[in-house]
């Protein structure tokens, strides 16, 4: 059994301390897929990196809603250097994370907007599909996806568990939904109801490490290891094995992100 953590993010700090031991320790647990994702240029250059390093890591380049340059020039200047990156073509899998966060930046919505239209172009472009971040403004993100059509479509990551009518929106537009440490939280109430939800082949499963523990580990250190109480959570509510989870949602990877 082989598990495909589709997002986390090996570069953090969180991380320097171990990364070399801990990486082997995930390839040993059989998490044999990893996707470590950029949120702007600095991770997105060391996820690249990493990538380069290990076989089994793959990266995503991009500029999250919570990384925008505060001008407008400034984010053409980022947004051209971030093309620069996706032509290297490096184990480069998507474009992400991208997307619309009103929680944490309410000040900058139309920057945020064009950040996430002209990265949508850039997946286009290279032939890539996104990865999206969307908190607070799930109006906007899927008016933006279905004026923007994305080619290669993309992932909702961390499914948003607040609100059931964004998960059937982005099933709706043909997006896979990736469940994350949350829906093992007690206090997640539409846990349940989204992941029965979700079909099989539009179903993927991440860590978002080294943030969002799973239950039972809330609030230490997040890994991709503990990508396995993810699809255990999965498993119980839907009435499968964990075995078969595992392999579905690795197919479901294999699939969105291009890999061979
Ligand atoms: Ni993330």
């Amino acid at each position: 059994m082989e598990f495909f953590d589709n997002h986390c993010h090996l570069d953090d700090e969180k991380f320097d301390e171990d990364r070399e031991e801990l990486i082997k320790e995930i390839r040993k647990q059989n998490v044999t897929k990893i996707i470590s994702a950029g949120y702007n240029l600095e991770s997105s250059k060391k996820a690249i990196n990493l990538s380069e390093k290990y076989n089994f890591i793959y990266s995503t380049c991009g500029i999250s809603p919570n990384d925008i340059p505060q001008s407008e020039q400034e984010l053409w200047k980022t947004l051209q250097e971030i093309e620069n990156l996706l032509q290297q073509k490096s184990k480069i899998v998507a474009v992400g994370e991208i997307g619309l966060d009103y929680y944490w930046n309410k000040e900058n919505k139309e920057l945020q907007k064009l950040a996430f239209i002209e990265q949508i172009k850039l997946a286009n472009k290279y032939n890539l599909p996104i990865v999206i971040h969307t908190r607070e403004a799930a109006s906007d993100t899927i008016e933006i996806l279905k004026n923007n059509e994305v080619k290669n479509k993309g992932v909702f990551h961390c499914c948003p568990l607040k609100s059931v009518d964004l998960v059937k929106d982005a099933l709706k537009l043909q997006f896979y939904v990736s469940f994350a440490g949350p829906v093992t939280f007690k206090n997640s109430k539409n846990a349940n109801e989204i992941i029965k939800m979700v079909p099989e082949n539009r179903m993927l499963i991440e860590t978002d490490s080294p943030y969002l523990s799973p239950e039972p580990l809330r609030g230490t250190r997040n890994t991709p290891i503990n990508v396995k109480l993810v699809a255990k959570k999965i498993a119980d509510v839907k009435m499968q094995s964990i075995e078969e989870i595992a392999n579905i949602t690795y197919a479901n990877a294999m699939k969105l992100f291009n890999i061979s």
